[in-house]
């Protein structure tokens, strides 16, 4: 597994506001949206192009498209949905799956209760949208769910991790073709399975409470 965290005054910049506990609802989902765009650069740097011959207005010349099949994003439900727009822009060929996910607050273990992808991901690059890693019960759920379905080779993106939930996705999915980049590497788990400095819960505040 890789991991790989990205370094930018421009991602810590908006990263600082998002944490802030004052940023209210609106400008939280407008940050989100713009680090996946951020991160979708960093995080589609392997993703497979094909050659193709086009004409410019001065000479003909070979330069490369995105191959087929086409990558599939996949957003977390709910908070993961809150990055699609900014992976989309980047991808704007790219197909979209989904898996909802929810960890239970009492015991942080992660049930799937909606899944909406194709059937056969073999040959498939599977990019996962989800800002937080906690625990990492949701992700490496979500990550096996996507192997069981065929595919190889799926990188993560996610905003902010625990450095104990990152371990526990490694262990899990060691020897895999697995990427994860993060926006950022916090300090650890709290007893309730927050992140810490964390943001809080992404869900909320980008949809508020349910
Ligand atoms: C949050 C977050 C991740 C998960 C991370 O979702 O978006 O999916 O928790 O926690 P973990 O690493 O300990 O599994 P949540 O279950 O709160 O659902 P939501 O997106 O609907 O708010
Ligand atoms: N899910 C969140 O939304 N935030 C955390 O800190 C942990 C899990």
């Amino acid at each position: 597994m890789r991991v790989h965290v990205a370094d930018h005054p421009l991602i810590t910049h908006k990263l600082t506001v998002l944490r802030d506990v004052k940023t209210p609802s609106p400008v939280f989902r407008s940050l989100v949206e713009e680090l996946m765009t951020l991160l979708a650069y960093e995080g589609t740097r392997g993703v497979r192009v094909e050659p193709v011959d086009i004409v410019t207005p001065v000479a003909p010349t070979t330069g490369v498209r995105i191959a087929d099949p086409k990558p599939l994003i996949v957003p977390i439900l709910r908070a993961g949905l809150g990055m699609l727009e900014g992976m989309v822009k980047l991808v704007p060929t790219a197909e979209v799956g989904f898996l909802g996910m929810a960890r239970n607050e009492e015991t942080l273990e992660p049930t799937t209760y909606a899944e909406r992808l194709p059937d056969d991901l073999s040959d498939r690059q599977c990019f996962v949208l989800d800002p937080m890693l906690a625990t990492g019960g949701s992700l490496t759920a979500a990550i096996q769910y996507l192997f069981d379905r065929g595919a190889t080779d799926v990188t993560a993106i996610c905003i902010l991790a625990a450095p104990e939930g990152l371990a526990a996705v490694e262990r899990a999915l060691h020897g895999r073709d697995v990427t994860i980049v993060l926006g950022a590497l916090d300090e650890r788990l709290n007893e309730l399975g927050y992140i810490v400095p964390g943001l809080g819960d992404a869900g909320d505040r980008l949809y508020g409470t349910v």
